[in-house]
């Protein structure tokens, strides 16, 4: 029975079998033997070794795999053929650079993840065979984007060729950086760093940067990837990277463009503001900057950024809703406005923006206040403004809310404003739920983690919902007439309201229209889940998250490459047709999908929540700590 022990407990097993070994023992001796060998059986059984000796943190392995010995790739870093951060402004700033916080500046923060206990031998089982699973069709989709699209922003997934999205710096490849080293591909993440060694950031495929997607991927992905793995070449790059974006501040108010126009940089022209931009675009820039001023120690980055957050931070009550910003504002002109916009919701155009107040409340460790104060404000107006309940069947065992759209009308006359709840969502505002549980662990505040629970089921129920498992880019419930869960009793399913609102026939239930039916292998519903997950260590989140991914694995899988491919209609039933999907691979499936489906299915301590701050593209950052 001893026999095949010893390989299951590792070294244990021969310093075991050498006792056993005693030559010719007495009878006293054997006896005694024989009530050791049963004690070892029995402490063996029930867990006991693990206990007195635990076993080594998968963080700690994965840095040894990931990270000793020489690269298995030898490379020659090549500078980008302009230095950004030598060419002169046109517009120097005039104020002294706000300073960055340090980490003994801040505050302790309480523990963000739960508490895990020891798994189960089973559940154990099962989470390492989910686990697997996902790092087997990461590996299928990298396989195809480094055969048939290396180098390139992005793989043509069905017609198995590459394409330029991004300025040609091969995004997937930055993007997925970190995700190969998480996995723990070192042939494959040393073979990407190589390749990163010789992008020239100043020979783009076009003429216009924007700074929003080059921030989030680009820069987000090489601070990352050198966060967990240390290779100075990577922090070199993004340095080259970050001079870049901060051209992009080289305006009359120092406030950041949209596009920057390269042609203008290297003129030292100055950058021209646009009228109007989307909020997430100057609002998504901090996180990236913030962590290129730590680890560089050059404070300008971060003083760009604080310059924006400052104006967010005087401006955030006296927008038509307070708290909201609109998703529209404008920083151009003397006077950057923030607050006249009248649409506010928490998708496209303002998400991240959103998301980064509390986010980098965290990477600074609590320093600074206005950086607290703008996350409770959204928290708090959200909350109240956005979020409507849905009219659905089953409503009494699904206590769900979804994000909803406001439009406010402002009425001159009675100076009374008029308010609008649009009851329209889409998948990128499933990132919310998230962003809740973490804010209600950051802040200890009990209802936004509650908040954050019900708008991931939210996101996990509009999955389940439609025949393939997917919820769609874009679609419209019916709202209860109340959000409070505790008037069930108000919001009770209606057959006859829904037929008569319904706009589009053969939806399931609850939903009134689908305005665009497809699933472009966005992250933003399991990463609530996985923030739910590593937040609560509920099982009913891992169980949600492998519904999630084998319905993503069988609606995306693209057999042409074996890359993931965008499925054109996800209400369509796949056991009667067959699934159809579009030529296209965002870099954020590998970067974000299958990483977070990864991580929850991971030991809990890779990539801990109490050690990183994730950016808007899953890229961990990790926090200085006081
Ligand atoms: C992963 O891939 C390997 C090799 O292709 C295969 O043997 C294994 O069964 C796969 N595991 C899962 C869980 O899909
Ligand atoms: C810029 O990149 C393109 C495409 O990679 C390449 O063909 C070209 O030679 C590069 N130009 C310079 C000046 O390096
Ligand atoms: C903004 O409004 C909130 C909620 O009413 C309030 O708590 C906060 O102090 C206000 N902030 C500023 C800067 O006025
Ligand atoms: C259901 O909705 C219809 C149409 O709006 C309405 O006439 C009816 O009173 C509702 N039924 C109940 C039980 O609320």
């Amino acid at each position: 029975m001893f026999k095949d022990k010893p390989e299951e407990t590792g070294g244990l097993g021969s310093v075991y079998r050498h006792r056993v070994a005693v030559p010719r023992p007495g009878k006293r001796s054997e006896r005694l033997l024989v009530i050791f060998t049963f004690c070892l059986v029995v402490f063996y059984m029930v867990g006991g070794f693990e206990r007195v000796i635990p076993k080594i943190p998968e963080s700690v392995r994965l840095e040894r795999h990931m990270n000793t010995g020489q690269t298995l790739h030898p490379y020659k870093a090549v500078k980008s053929s302009i230095d950004w951060g030598k060419v002169k402004p046109r517009y120097p700033s005039k104020r002294p650079p706000i300073p960055l916080p340090t980490a003994s500046e801040g505050i302790a923060l309480p523990q963000i993840q739960h508490s895990f206990g020891r798994v189960s031998r089973e559940d154990q089982k099962k989470r390492d065979e989910r686990r697997r699973a996902v790092r087997n069709l990461t590996i299928k989709s990298w396989s195809a984007y480094r055969k048939y699209s290396w180098k390139k922003d992005a793989l043509l997934p069905l017609s198995a060729a590459g394409k330029d999205q991004f300025s040609g710096w091969a995004a997937t490849l930055v993007d997925s950086l970190d995700t190969l080293w998480i996995m723990g591909l070192r042939e494959e993440f040393d073979e990407a760093v190589a390749a990163v060694a010789e992008i020239d950031f100043a020979n783009s495929s076009s003429p216009l940067i924007n700074i929003f997607e080059t921030n989030i991927r680009y820069l987000g992905g090489l601070l990352a990837a050198y966060d967990l793995s240390k290779r100075d070449v990577l922090l070199q790059k993004a340095t080259e990277l970050g001079d870049l974006i901060h051209a992009g501040f080289d305006t009359p108010t120092r406030m950041p463009v949209d596009n920057i126009n390269l042609l203008s940089v290297k003129s030292s022209e100055g950058q021209l503001i646009e009228p109007q931009v989307v909020s997430a675009s100057p609002g998504t820039l901090s996180l990236e900057l913030t962590r290129l001023s730590q680890l560089t120690g050059n404070p300008k980055y971060y003083s760009a950024i604080a310059r924006v957050n400052s104006l967010f931070s005087v401006s955030q009550n006296k927008t038509l809703l307070p708290g909201l910003f609109p998703m529209y504002i404008s920083l151009w002109g003397p006077k950057p406005n923030v607050i006249s916009g009248t649409t506010f919701t928490l998708g496209g155009g303002a998400d991240s923006m959103y998301e980064y107040f509390p986010k980098l409340s965290q990477l600074l460790n609590g320093a600074e206040p206005t950086l607290i104060s703008l996350a409770h404000n959204f928290l708090t107006s959200a909350s109240a403004n956005l979020f409507f309940r849905p009219m659905i069947p089953d409503s009494s065992s699904n206590d769900i809310l979804i994000s909803g759209t406001a439009n406010i009308l402002p009425n001159l006359d009675d100076k009374k404003n008029s308010f609008d709840l649009s009851p329209e969502t889409e998948h990128l505002t499933c990132f919310i739920g998230g962003t809740y549980a973490l804010a209600g662990r950051l802040f200890s505040t009990r209802r936004y983690l509650e908040t954050g629970a019900k708008l991931t089921r939210g996101c996990v129920y509009m999955y389940k919902s439609f025949p393939t498992g997917l919820m769609p880019e874009r679609l419209t419930m019916l709202p209860c007439p109340s959000t409070d869960s505790s008037l069930s009793a108000g919001c009770k399913w209606n057959q006859t309201l829904w037929e008569a609102t319904q706009k589009q026939p053969g939806l399931p239930k609850g939903f009134v229209s689908v305005t665009d039916r497809r699933y472009i292998l966005r992250p933003e519903a399991i990463e609530s889940v996985f923030y739910m997950w590593r937040i609560t260590g509920e099982p009913e989140w891992q169980e949600a998250a492998w519904d999630m991914f084998v319905a993503v694995a069988e609606g995306a899988f693209a057999k042409e490459t074996g890359g993931g491919a965008s499925v054109k209609d996800v209400t369509v039933d796949p056991s009667k047709e067959e699934i159809r999907r579009d030529d296209e691979m965002e870099s954020f499936w590998i970067a974000e999908t299958l990483k977070y489906f990864y991580l929850v299915f991971s030991p809990p301590d890779l990539i801990s929540l109490d050690k990183y701050v994730l950016n808007t593209e899953a890229h961990p950052f990790l926090r200085p700590v006081p």
